[in-house]
Order: C-alpha cells, then sequence, then structure tokens
C-alpha cells in the first residue's frame, strides 16, 4: 500500500525539524509505519546543492524569479528520486518543508503571484500533495528567537521582520485554503503540549 506523505511547514525556528523527529519516532515505535524523513529544499544530492545556493548569502544577488525556479528544480529532483520511489515501497515520507513554504515565503514574502506558484506546482508534480500538512505557527519573535540560538543566520534567515509576518500571513491564508489538509499547531506551547497535539492530529490517520 502507498505511504502518507506528511509536510511540516512554518516560519524560521517554529520547531519542524525537532518534531519530524518525534514523529518519526512515534510513528516507527508506537504504530510499526516505516518512515523516512526528507527535507527543501534537498532531499537529493542534486537538490542539496541547489539548496547551498539558496541559503548563500555570500553571493550575487538571486532575483526571485531564479529562486523560485531553482526551488522547483530541486523539488522536482526530490520528487521523482526521493518521494515518489518511498511513497510506492510503502513508506510514509515526512518532509520539512514542501510546496506551502513556496507559497508562503516566494508568495507572501516575495510577492510573486499565487497563479505561478499554481503553474510550476502542477507542472512539477503532477497530482502529487501531501495528504497531510502540519502548520506550526507562532508569533515571529519566538521562532527568531529560537532560531537565534543556533548560530549565523542565512540567507532567508538574514530577512527582515515584516517579510516573516508576510510569510506567517501567506501560510495562514493556505491553511484557510486547505483546510482538509493543513491542521495548525500552535509552536510557542511548550514542547510536551505541541507534541500532544500532533498526537490528536495524527490520530485518525492510525486507524
Ligand atoms: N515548543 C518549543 N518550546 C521551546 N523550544 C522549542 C520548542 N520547539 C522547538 N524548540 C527549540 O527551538 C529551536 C528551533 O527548533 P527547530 O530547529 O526544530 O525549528 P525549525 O522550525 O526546524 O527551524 P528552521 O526553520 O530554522 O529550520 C531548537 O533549539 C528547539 O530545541
Ligand atoms: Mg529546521
Amino acid at each position: 500500500m502507498r505511504g502518507k506523505f506528511i509536510t511540516l511547514e512554518g516560519c524560521e525556528g517554529v520547531g519542524k525539524s525537532t518534531n519530524l523527529e518525534f514523529i518519526k519516532h512515534y510513528l516507527e515505535e508506537s504504530c510499526q509505519i516505516p518512515v523516512m524523513l526528507t527535507r527543501e529544499p534537498g532531499g537529493t544530492v542534486l537538490a542539496e546543492k541547489i539548496r547551498l545556493l539558496l541559503l548563500d548569502k555570500n553571493t550575487e544577488e538571486i532575483s526571485q524569479e531564479a529562486e523560485l525556479l531553482l526551488i522547483f528544480a530541486a523539488r522536482a529532483q526530490h520528487i521523482k528520486h526521493v518521494i515518489e520511489p518511498a511513497l510506492l515501497q510503502g513508506r510514509w515520507v515526512l518532509c520539512d518543508r514542501f510546496t506551502d513554504a513556496t507559497y508562503a515565503y516566494q508568495g507572501g514574502g516575495r510577492n510573486i503571484s499565487i497563479s505561478t506558484i499554481e503553474f510550476l506546482e502542477n507542472f512539477v508534480q503532477g497530482n502529487l500533495r501531501p495528504d497531510l500538512t502540519l502548520l506550526f505557527d507562532a508569533p515571529i519573535e519566538i521562532g527568531i528567537a529560537r532560531a537565534a540560538q543556533r548560530g549565523r543566520p542565512d540567507r532567508f534567515e538574514s530577512e527582515q521582520f515584516n517579510f516573516f509576518e508576510r510569510v506567517r500571513s501567506a501560510y495562514l491564508v493556505q491553511a484557510e485554503l486547505n483546510p482538509e489538509r493543513i491542521k495548525l499547531i500552535k509552536a510557542g506551547e511548550p514542547l510536551a503540549e505541541v507534541q500532544q497535539a500532533i498526537i490528536e492530529v495524527l490520530k485518525p490517520w492510525l486507524r
């Protein structure tokens, strides 16, 4: 049976990577479900190289069109070589960011039109959409403060506060447009509460 495709979304420092590990452990240990972890941009050798290009601050100015196309180029590789094969093998794929991040960062943050992103989404993904998306939402200050503990900011993390407010709003619009797929997690709460909320969201998928 085909695996489920679950994506984790949200602004910097909201807890995506932390909870990716938590969900993997929960699905494998409590539910005996085989899980593969991956992330975007990235997940293949070429896509990880594109990731480095995108995050590098010491580069020429990257046009927003080039940024968008690099992201979808990485995504095309990732889907064909990693995500689809794993789902076909019956593994559940947990992905740290996916196309909702493109709507949020390149759409909301950079003001690229939704119709352009939709066109590329259909072109690159065909029918592939996540089965379930957990959107970690917290006030920008909280995520930035958490992410700052990690050290030097990358090209995205160096954006202004307003940029992240637009990203957060665009994520919330995505959640309103896709209420069946996207489940909101209040990520500003203590980790134990966040993880209890995650388990509640996963429960209907485990029957
Ligand atoms: N609910 C929480 N309460 C307090 N600290 C948390 C919580 N969730 C995560 N953290 C901590 O915040 C920091 C950032 O978390 P994490 O790296 O998981 O975020 P992220 O969403 O993956 O960030 P990025 O988008 O930058 O990759 C980590 O040090 C993590 O331990
Ligand atoms: Mg992370």
